[in-house]
């Protein structure tokens, strides 16, 4: 069963504060985990507190941070067994005019953090022979206007994922990605909010409704679980059917 066999363990979870990360951590928490939550936002103190594990606040974008965030946890806990890179942000505009800090804020945060946190991992990952899951989008393999930069970072973080699983694989450590559909989160709550949008995107859903971050928590705990033992290199959809149609 998905979840079952993860009390006890030690998890990292990026954009902890946020819509998704946070139902991951709770959803992790659930099973018993013991987990980091990590983000720029103080808000991760007050789930961290809810949680019982630990509130790492630190922008992500640094470059020595992901290596600080690591060793904080392994300072105060025997091993790692899970990373999730939930923490990433959009930047909604034409890409020919996306001003070059804009352009170099996407990347640092939603590509080049994730790479440096899986680099300062891999090592304890292996040792406890753990795992990674990225958050991507649906983004990655669909062109959609308004959100192209956005769309490329995720689409090169499903190539980072696919890359280390190759690599990261006779070490023990899996890597996968879920890609989510539309999510009701602070990241959507505007776009999502627009009657005349939502109701276009609902009519592409099979399922017939959004997302909310459950959906996306509990594709998470399967990936991270002894249930997924055998599952390394993929990018699940989780999307209620979008990108089928
Ligand atoms: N909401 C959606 O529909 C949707 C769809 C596909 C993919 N995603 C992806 O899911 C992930 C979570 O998004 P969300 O919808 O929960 O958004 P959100 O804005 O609610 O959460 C993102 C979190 O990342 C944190 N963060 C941003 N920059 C950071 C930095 N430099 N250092 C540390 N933390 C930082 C923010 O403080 C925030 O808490 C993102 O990677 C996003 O791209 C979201």
């Amino acid at each position: 069963m998905a979840g079952e066999g993860l009390a006890g363990k030690t998890a990292v979870v990026t954009g902890g504060s946020g819509g998704i990360g946070s139902a991951i951590a709770r959803g992790l928490a659930a099973q018993g985990v013991w987990v980091a939550v990590v983000d720029a936002d103080e808000r991760a103190e007050n789930l961290a507190a809810d949680l019982g594990g630990c509130a790492i606040v630190e922008d992500l974008s640094g470059p020595e941070t992901p290596r600080r965030v690591l060793d904080r946890v392994l300072s105060v806990r025997p091993c790692l067994d899970m990373l999730v890179n939930a923490a990433g942000i959009q930047v909604r505009t034409a890409a020919v005019d996306i001003a070059a800090e804009d352009w170099e804020r996407l990347l640092s945060v939603n590509l080049t953090a994730t790479y440096r946190l899986i680099q300062a991992a891999a090592k304890a990952l292996a040792e406890a022979r753990g795992s990674v899951v990225n958050i991507a989008s649906l983004s990655a393999d669909r062109a959609v206007a308004g959100i192209v930069p956005y769309g490329a970072t995720k689409a090169a973080l499903v190539q980072l994922t696919k890359g280390l699983a190759v690599e990261l694989g006779p070490s023990g450590v899996r890597v996968n990605a879920v890609a989510p559909g539309y999510v009701v989160t602070p990241m959507t709550a505007n776009l999502l909010g627009r009657n005349e949008f939502r109701d276009r995107v609902l009519s592409r859903i099979p399922l017939g409704r959004l997302a909310d971050g459950a959906d996306i928590a509990d594709v998470v705990t399967f990936l991270v679980s002894n249930a997924a033992r055998y599952v390394t290199g993929a990018v699940v959809p989780v999307d209620g059917g979008y990108s089928i149609t």
